[in-house]
């Protein structure tokens, strides 16, 4: 975690707003057990204060303890994650904890105590739910507010992805369904017609 610097506010939106799979992780208020599971749905939806929502299933455990806490955290995992990011979205913590099983280190969050993995992400979000009961109950879209963000600085640094110069094991994921995944590729510039 080293490398890890605060990432500014207003660059947040840019952790996302390439669609990249990330892992949610989230604690029960009250028996204090933590969570991790993956998620290919998330988008940011506002840039200041910055937003993203994330869609979450009533079936997974998350959203029972994200509703319960009113927060979650977002680990961006790195492509040489993808074998523990789909372990990670093919059990349900209810029935086993995935940080022992899969020997996951993490530290809770400064403010709102969401465990945010220590290896195998390039960047990590502490988000508060804004809850929307409607939004919840009918499209399983939970809404939240990043109140600080952090990544590492080897492939994410002043509001830039660096794909086209870092460790490509740092590289972002990207799935296609079934446990295949892209990993980020080449960036494209547009200029100016
Ligand atoms: C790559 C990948 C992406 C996934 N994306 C989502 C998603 O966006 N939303 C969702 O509800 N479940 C998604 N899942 C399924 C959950 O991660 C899975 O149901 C998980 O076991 C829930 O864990 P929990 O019960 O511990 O919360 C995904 C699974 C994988 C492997």
């Amino acid at each position: 975690m080293s490398h890890f610097r605060p990432v500014d506010l207003k660059h947040a939106s840019r952790l996302l707003n390439h669609g990249p799979t990330v892992l949610i992780t989230s604690r029960d208020p009250l028996s204090q057990k933590r969570n991790v599971m993956a998620a290919a749905w998330s988008t940011p939806v506002e840039f200041a204060p910055p937003r993203v929502a994330i869609v979450i299933d009533k079936s997974a455990w998350t959203r029972e303890l994200i509703e319960a806490s009113g927060a979650f955290g977002i680990c961006i995992p790195t492509a040489a994650s993808a074998d523990l990011t789909y372990a990670v979205g093919s059990v349900s913590g209810r029935e086993e904890d995935k940080f022992s099983r899969f020997s996951i280190p993490y530290r809770d969050s400064q403010t709102l105590s969401v465990p945010l993995l220590e290896e195998g992400c390039s960047a990590w979000l502490e988000c508060r739910l804004l809850p929307e009961v409607g939004a919840q109950q009918k499209y399983d879209t939970l809404f939240g507010e990043v109140i600080s963000a952090s990544a590492d600085e080897r492939i994410f640094n002043r509001g830039r992805w660096l794909f086209d110069s870092a460790d490509p094991t740092l590289f972002t994921l990207h799935h296609l369904g079934g446990g295949g995944f892209v990993s980020a590729g080449r960036i494209i510039t547009a200029k100016p017609l």
